[in-house]
């Protein structure tokens, strides 16, 4: 029986590569996006993946996902909350609005998948992959929703480890530095430099020299939905070339 997945925020950037990377290993993939072109890309070029299209900011959504994917593949394994944005501003600088949307994206839409997969996640031994970051580990500067919504989901994540690992639910939050994703670029961009330039500003900043590939976070996510990964729970662990070190 092939194990099943929900990858969020599958139509770029890190999720993307989990989406992919779980397919070539036999995973049935059901890849959550907003840009339905780019999920049909991802759909030709790897067997077992079933695109879903929606904006997750909203509680209904979620457990649309849940159940379509249930409905579609009868079962659910491994449930990776990576849709996330970035809106950079300090407190002052952060408008309601913005405040708002940042915490229903990055945290509510995890606590609402969360919630609706539990039931299903039970019935298969499953687990629940969160990416935060190392935003959500110590503070960035000008980032205070981000820092707060990804502070927020790594404590969710451990806070439900405990609940859940008796049902044999393990629940994990993986935390990246600077990736090169369209994130990354996005972020150039505010700060003036080109998609190069940034790759080696960012780099230049981080004690491994480089910023992380998107594979290698795919690589990560794996290994902790894998039967290898069986003992850990609850952890929220680094993936940043030693930022946090
Ligand atoms: N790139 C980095 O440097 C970095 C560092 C640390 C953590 N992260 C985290 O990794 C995760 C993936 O980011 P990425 O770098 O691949 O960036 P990305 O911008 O390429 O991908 C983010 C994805 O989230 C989706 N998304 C955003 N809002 C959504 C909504 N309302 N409903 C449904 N989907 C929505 C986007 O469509 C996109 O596919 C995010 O949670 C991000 O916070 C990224």
């Amino acid at each position: 029986m092939k194990k099943v997945a929900i990858v969020t925020g599958a139509s770029s950037g890190i999720g993307t590569a989990v989406a992919e990377l779980f397919a070539r290993n036999g995973f049935q993939v059901m890849a959550a996006g907003r840009d339905a072109k780019r999920l049909a890309a991802i759909v030709e070029g790897s067997g077992g993946v079933i695109p879903w299209t929606g904006d997750l900011t909203e509680r209904q959504a979620c457990e649309k996902l849940v159940l379509d994917c249930v409905g579609q593949f009868g079962r659910l394994d491994v449930l990776v909350n990576n849709a996330g944005i970035y809106l950079r501003g300090d407190a002052s600088e952060t408008r309601e609005e913005d405040w708002r949307r940042t915490l229903a994206v990055n945290l509510d839409a995890p606590f609402f998948l969360s919630k609706a997969a539990l039931p299903h996640l039970q019935a298969t031994r499953g687990t629940i992959i969160n990416i935060a970051s190392d935003w959500g580990l110590q503070g960035g500067k000008r980032a205070a929703a981000y820092c707060a919504s990804k502070g927020g989901l790594v404590l969710l994540t451990k806070g439900m480890a405990l609940d859940h690992a008796a049902q044999g639910v393990r629940i994990n939050a993986v935390c990246p530095g600077d990736v090169d994703t369209p994130m990354l670029v996005t972020e150039a961009v505010h700060d003036g430099l080109s998609h190069a330039e940034a790759l080696e500003k960012y780099g230049r900043d981080s004690p491994s020299g480089r910023v992380t590939r998107a594979d290698e976070v795919a690589a990560l996510v794996l290994y902790l939905a894998s039967d290898q990964a069986a003992q850990i729970t609850g952890a929220a662990i680094p993936i940043d070339g030693g930022n946090t070190a």
